[in-house]
């Protein structure tokens, strides 16, 4: 089998400690052993999430998680203003409307960040909402919405800030406490370099004040008793084990490198990769507020972005995502998400500019590596 490289923005690479850490022999959660490990696991994410509060450790994929906090902080018939800007803002759309929300949606074209004022606004026009519903980073566009700024709004006002952080999480600095944001969710097969199946989430104080009030119904992705049982180093139903095993890695090996340098790290490779785009004279999908996870381009008008990006896959094993809806077959999703280096965006780049000419695109080979390296060169260390 000719080794694959997989770009895309999750499931991610997951390094070989991490996977190691995994394959030791099952043991039991009921234990000393588990709850020694998981007290380090919480205390690490902790400071990923640079959060006072508890970050509890669900069993679930990242949608999970997002539906944790709608069952938990709202109650049917609550209004909530949702940011659409995407295929997850979308997703938040349809949780809001499963559990019996009104969601008040403002709509942003894909590709761009939603505007502070037209949020602000939002919440002039519906004093009663009770949220503010949004991504950090929006994978399928590439964008990310301005959190800070956002924070800033709903802070004053009796308004849950909930952010989708399954792709800003570990990607960029997105200090829980110090901005205010409420509820913030990652999912371990992003930035946490892990397979798919945790999702992680936590609350501000007055996030957990309006839970002990909402009376919809929960079960499995009830947080309080999530809660009570993760403060004693145990969880409420058996965890995914072998996960919390490679997390605990994870947090490691990010602690190691420093937070600051994994954002440093996700900068530069995004950069690096709009440095090449820029060379190619690709059209960036979103050019105002990129993301550091993702970068999506526009493939030529004349090549079928749904080929290239197969081609790009089956035969030069090298996988990137495409587009989703309206973009589909327009772009390609490059990620430079978790356990990735300067190498790993070179290689992208290079296999871009080869599967560009394959399909008749008169690409100058090297254009684009030439002008990632640059950007590259620019940060290596002394
Ligand atoms: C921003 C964002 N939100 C939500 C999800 C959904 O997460 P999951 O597929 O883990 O349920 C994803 C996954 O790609 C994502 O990128």
């Amino acid at each position: 089998m000719i080794k694959q490289l997989l770009l895309a923005p999750g499931p991610t690479p997951v390094p070989a400690r991490v996977r190691l850490a995994m394959a030791q022999p099952m043991f039991h959660h009921r234990t000393p052993q588990f709850s020694a490990l998981f007290a380090e696991v919480r205390d690490g994410l902790r400071q990923l999430f640079q959060t006072e509060e508890d970050v509890l450790v669900l069993a679930s994929s990242g949608t999970g998680a997002m539906e944790a906090a709608v069952v938990n902080c709202f109650a049917p018939g609550d209004e909530v203003v949702v940011v659409n800007g995407g295929k997850f803002g979308e997703r938040w759309i349809k949780l809001a409307t499963t559990f019996g929300l009104t969601p008040i949606e403002i709509r942003v074209e894909w590709g761009r960040a939603v505007r502070v004022d037209q949020v602000a606004e939002a919440l002039d026009a519906h004093p009663r909402a009770r949220g503010v519903l949004v991504q950090g980073s929006e994978t399928s566009t590439t964008a990310v919405h301005p959190i800070e700024q956002l924070a800033a709004v709903t802070r004053r006002r009796d308004t849950l800030l909930v952010v989708d952080g399954i792709t800003a999480v570990g990607v960029y600095d997105l200090p829980m406490d110090r901005w205010g944001v409420d509820v913030l969710i990652t999912g371990s097969q992003k930035a946490l370099m892990l397979p798919p199946g945790l999702g992680l989430i936590a609350l501000s104080q007055r996030a957990w004040a309006r839970v002990e009030k909402v009376p919809q119904p929960r079960y499995y992705f009830d947080l309080t008793r999530e809660r009570t049982n993760q403060a004693k180093n145990t969880t409420a139903y058996t965890p995914a084990i072998s996960l919390v095993i490679g997390l605990h890695e994870a947090l490691t090996m990010m602690r190691e490198e420093g937070l600051a340098n994994v954002f440093a790290r996700h900068a530069r490779l995004a950069a690096a990769t709009r440095a090449a785009a820029a060379a190619l004279e690709l059209r960036l999908v979103a050019p105002d507020n990129p993301s550091p996870a993702v970068t999506g381009l526009y493939v030529p008008d004349a090549i079928d972005g749904s080929k290239l990006f197969a081609y790009l896959r089956d035969k030069m094993r090298v996988v990137f995502a495409g587009g989703q809806d309206h973009l589909k077959g327009k772009i390609v999703r490059i990620a430079h998400l978790g356990y990735m280096g300067a190498f790993d965006t070179i290689t992208a780049v290079a296999a871009l500019e080869m599967a560009l000419r394959h399909f008749g695109h008169a690409v100058e080979l090297g254009r684009g590596v030439g002008a990632a390296e640059a950007e590259l060169l620019s940060a290596l260390p002394g």
